[in-house]
């Protein structure tokens, strides 16, 4: 449970805790901090051969050892540990108070853990005459009862040897091993153990032993196990030689986009084909818009994808927050294709919303680098990123990975239409050349480190690019700001003017994002205007640029390249900039505070 904990760090570090079935009831440790401090309350042995353990990210309730889970009903029958958001809890809790339930901590868990006892109690004449496993049903009862989201894991002082997990809206997976089973809220804190898994869905109950499993919906229908194989090196999720996970992924990109390119071009090198789209070419060219949805960095993805997709295949594009898409009620075109972008696939805000794309009938697909998550699972289509396990919890390999995609989708739905042949090979040789370029830009690492060291004590830095550069421009500053809490802002460079100029002085830097194109000469223009005002510049373009003497403090630059690669190359020294300036400052750059690798809550 330990090892599997710490696979799992990056999606909550708040606090930890394991509950262990033993025969004097369940014992149970419960440590604020990294799961290292829990490790070395348990000391060597935890006394039994079931048990349920968790990370947290705090929703409800503060960060103490009392909120962390596994949560306990008040009669210490039960242990639970529980992802997602219970939103009727008051309700709940209130009634199981006046029913003399008491409560220790501040979670909505808690109240679903004594729901359970108070219903096995309850029943407990009803059950046993029917035969049935009251642990069982008592979890289902309650469970019919809750509105919200859970993924959750059960333990009770008189089933030995039995474990119920469920869900709905938060991710859960079986994992079958040799004489053990598990579960696990995402496959990375099992593939140690199994490689042989079976993904829930919403609505399933899972009840297991060491040696058997049943799957059950909460309604009581029986389900059949699908068993998957993951094909995942576990190596991948191991530090090897590196300092941190930020950095092994930075440094992996050459082989991430060699990965998701891989098999991935048509015999006459002119377009890219994919398998898993499930919709013919004469199905893509009634497509006449094309809606993105996406959270934080994968949403700058999409900004990409927008313009390389109106630029390359003329299709009007337009990209929305999930969070915000969900709710919004917009009126949609019947021939809009809907296009989910997520690392993780398990982002409640964006399968939210590809579930509302999908009720109102849209056709959707999914750009998504984990096999078998639910977003993948329930779109009609999508494309792997094959990038490999990302755990930083700052998305690196993800990003640029996605927009190698997006590129890709670019070119082939242009193939579709306009695009012509000669353009189609240029674009894949352009594809082809990228992993030895990103090469020779990690060559660089020394020389970013070396300005990251000038610029780290700066609490304020702003972003700035035109055209494809204005999405990395935002993703240059949403790194900085999550890796090392610098306020920054990424702006379309031409926009500084209409405000954020204000800000410019000698205690903000910038960071301009140039390549050679049409705008290059007015990206250099607003430099400029930052130059006047003292502001120190940073200037991030391709070789063969050409920038004015004096005009930069610092430069770094990027292979010259066709343009529909370059905000992938230009990405990285983005990349390598927050990650040193962050370890300058001395910030856990794995782990950065209040963040979560998946964010399986609203
Ligand atoms: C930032 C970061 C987040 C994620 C966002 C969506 O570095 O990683 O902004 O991009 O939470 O996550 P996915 O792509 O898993 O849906």
């Amino acid at each position: 449970m330990l090892e599997g904990l710490k696979r799992l760090e990056y999606r909550g570090y708040d606090s930890s805790g394991v509950a262990v079935w033993t025969e004097n009831g369940i014992k149970q440790t419960k440590r604020k901090g990294r799961v290292v401090e829990l490790e070395t309350a348990l000391g060597d042995d935890l006394g039994g051969t079931l048990g349920i353990s968790h990370t947290r990210w705090a929703t409800h309730g503060d960060v103490t050892a009392t909120n962390a889970h596994p949560h306990t009903s008040s009669d210490g029958k039960f242990a639970l540990v529980h992802n997602g958001v219970i939103e009727n809890y008051v309700g709940m809790k209130n009634f199981l108070i006046e029913k003399g339930y008491s409560f220790k901590s501040q979670t909505d868990s808690e109240a679903l853990c004594n729901l359970i006892a108070y219903h096995y109690t309850k029943e407990e004449e009803e059950q046993e005459s029917a035969g049935k496993n009251r642990f069982l049903e008592s979890v289902r009862k309650s469970l019919r009862h809750v509105e919200g989201t859970y993924g959750i894991a059960v333990i009770c002082t008189d089933y030995p040897g039995e474990l119920i997990g469920a869900r709905k809206g938060s991710p859960l997976i079986l994992g079958l091993g040799k004489g053990e089973n598990l579960l696990a809220s995402d496959v990375n804190a099992i593939t140690h153990c199994t490689q042989n898994v079976v993904y829930l869905n919403d609505n399933e109950v899972v009840h297991l032993s060491n040696d058997d499993f049943a799957i059950t919906t909460v309604s009581c229908q029986s389900v059949e196990a699908v068993i998957h194989q993951v094909d995942w090196d576990t190596s991948e999720t191991e530090l090897g030689d590196y300092k941190h996970f930020m950095e092994k992924e930075i440094f992996e990109q050459p082989t991430s986009l060699q990965n998701g390119m891989r098999g991935r071009f048509s015999d006459d090198a002119s377009t890219a084909v994919f398998g898993g789209l499930n919709l013919t070419p004469q199905e893509l060219r009634q497509i006449d818009r094309i809606l993105f949805l996406a959270c934080g960095t994968a949403w700058h993805s999409c900004l990409v994808a927008e313009y390389l997709i109106e630029r390359f295949a003329r299709i009007p594009v337009e990209v929305e927050y999930a969070s915000e898409f969900r709710y919004r009620n917009a009126p949609l075109d019947k021939n809009t294709l809907v296009v989910a972008i997520s690392q993780s696939g398990e982002t409640i805000d964006t399968l939210g919303a590809l579930r509302e794309a999908k009720r109102k009938g849209y056709r959707t697909l999914a750009i998504n680098n984990s096999v078998g998550s639910t977003i993948a699972r329930e779109s009609d289509g999508g494309i792997y990123q094959h990038a490999g396990p990302e755990i930083g919890v700052a998305s690196t390999k993800a990003f640029t990975s996605q927009i190698m995609i997006c590129a890709m989708l670019a070119l082939y739905l242009g193939r579709l239409r306009d695009l012509s042949y000669g353009d189609g090979v240029e674009i894949v040789k352009a594809l082809k050349k990228v992993p030895a370029q990103v090469e020779q830009i990690l060559e660089q690492n020394d020389h970013i480190a070396a300005i990251a060291k000038r610029y780290s004590k700066y609490e304020d830095c702003l972003f700035l690019g035109r055209q494809l550069m204005f999405p990395i421009a935002l993703e240059g500053a949403l790194k900085l700001k999550e890796i090392s809490y610098i306020h920054a802002e990424g702006y379309p460079a031409a926009e500084m003017k209409h405000g954020p100029i204000a800000l410019i002085s000698e205690e903000c830097p910038s960071v301009f994002l140039a390549t050679n194109g049409e705008t290059f000469h007015k990206s250099l223009a607003n430099a400029q205007e930052v130059k006047a005002r003292k502001g120190k510049i940073i200037c991030i373009a391709t070789e063969g640029c050409d920038i004015p003497e004096g005009l930069a403090d610092e430069t770094v630059l990027v292979p010259e390249a066709h343009e529909i690669v370059t905000p992938i190359l230009m990405s990285i020294p983005v990349q390598l900039l927050s990650y040193h300036v962050a370890l300058e400052r001395g910030c856990d750059v794995d782990k950065p505070r209040n963040l979560a690798k998946s964010v399986t809550v609203e």
